[in-house]
């Protein structure tokens, strides 16, 4: 089966961690993101994986090429302007043929692609929508079913009076090549508010596919730094990782941790990294190659990439740190997405965000 990603999004409530690097390239356990996508996709019985990309696309294409390497042939679809989630689908149908999938490339996901399938043909369904249950539904799309699964109403961002369910689109699906005749080419258009509820107004067969296990979408600061946290302890495994063990510390080659200094598990490390005398790292933590704690520092709950340096006696609590930071010596960072200043001049480097609990 082919999948079409939708990696186009610029990702602006990732922001500042999506000035230089698109969402889909965020590292997740030091490997980018749509790494962990692409491997899932395959297990899943994709063969081909058309990346719907506009932000940033070479940043996308250079690493990954045509997916030697990933189990996935990888093939290109950029926009000009954005597209809209349907219109980006629209825009590469040439390259589709038979039932497709379609997955919001910000999304991390246990699910049973052919199990998707096999519930897509067994209704005859022109489109199967994945759900996916939520405590509060309001920040979402709801997608209200009946029968068998059939779809009844969608409701975007209901307020809190008009939640008649918990089900959220989880924006995966299974489509028909068909239903792209209803979206016209080159023009902005979304699945959610636009081919979705015109496909039931026409009553087409449209189901909804429950999900039972793992869904974040990993959009903001703090969902960004759960999924790796999640990841490392455990919750959820990784296609490519597999399950990892909550209290492992898994150190890269030609890593140097001085004796006096606590590791407490989960802890993924990088080549190369410094850890000085009376440091603490408490887990779930992930650093990038070559990061350097110095004396007395602690880093607790939070994801460093490549080359970041934290000085003597500093605090790092729940954060994410960008590529080459400096956290000078004595600085207690809390809950915070930080990058440095050559990634955008003039632009806010630096964003604090709700606990991970809130956001
Ligand atoms: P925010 O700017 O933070 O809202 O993020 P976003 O732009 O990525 O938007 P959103 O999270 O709503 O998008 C859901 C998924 O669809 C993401 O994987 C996006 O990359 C993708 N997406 C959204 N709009 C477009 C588009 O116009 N074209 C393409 N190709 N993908 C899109």
């Amino acid at each position: 089966m082919k999948a079409v990603v939708l990696v186009g999004g610029e990702g602006t409530r990732l922001r500042p961690l999506t000035y230089a690097l698109p969402k889909p390239m965020l590292p997740v356990l030091n490997r980018p993101f749509l790494e962990h996508t692409l491997a899932s996709l395959g297990k899943g019985g994709v063969d081909e994986a058309i990346l719907a990309a506009g932000y940033l696309p070479e940043a996308i294409s250079s690493y990954f090429g045509d997916g030697a390497g990933q189990g996935v042939r990888l093939t290109y679809s950029v926009e000009d302007s954005p597209l809209g989630t349907a219109g980006a689908v629209k825009k590469a149908e040439r390259h589709l043929d038979g039932a497709f999938a379609v997955f919001n490339g910000d999304l991390f996901a246990d699910l049973d692609l052919r199990d998707m399938l096999a519930f897509h043909e067994s209704r005859k369904a022109k489109a199967t929508i994945a759900m996916t249950w939520v405590d509060n539904p309001c920040p979402y799309g709801c997608v209200e079913t009946g029968v068998e699964g059939a779809v009844r109403r969608f409701i975007e961002k209901p307020r809190p009076e008009e939640v008649t369910t918990h089900w959220i689109n989880a924006g995966i699906y299974i489509l028909e090549p068909e239903v792209l005749e209803h979206v016209p080419p080159g023009t902005h258009h979304m699945f959610e508010t636009g081919l979705f509820p015109f496909l039931i107004e026409r009553g087409e067969t449209v189901f909804g596919y429950p999900l039972r296990g793992y869904w974040l979408d990993m959009g903001t600061p703090g969902k960004y730094l759960r999924l790796n946290c999640d990841l490392l302890q455990g919750r959820v495994k990784s296609a490519i990782n597999g399950i990892m063990d909550e209290h492992a510390v898994l150190l890269g080659e030609g890593c140097s941790i001085h004796p006096s200094a606590r590791v407490e598990g989960p802890v993924l490390m990088g080549r190369k990294c410094q850890v000085s005398r009376h440091a603490v790292i408490k887990g779930p933590a992930v650093f990038g190659a070559e990061c350097y704690l110095g004396e007395d520092a602690r880093v607790e709950r939070s994801v460093l990439w490549q080359g970041v340096k934290v000085g003597a006696e500093a605090g790092v609590k729940e954060c994410t740190l960008g590529g080459g930071v400096l956290v000078r010596s004595g600085d207690q960072l809390t809950s915070r997405a930080v990058v440095s200043s050559r990634v955008r001049k003039g632009q806010t480097r630096s964003v604090s965000f709700l606990s991970e609990s809130e956001d």
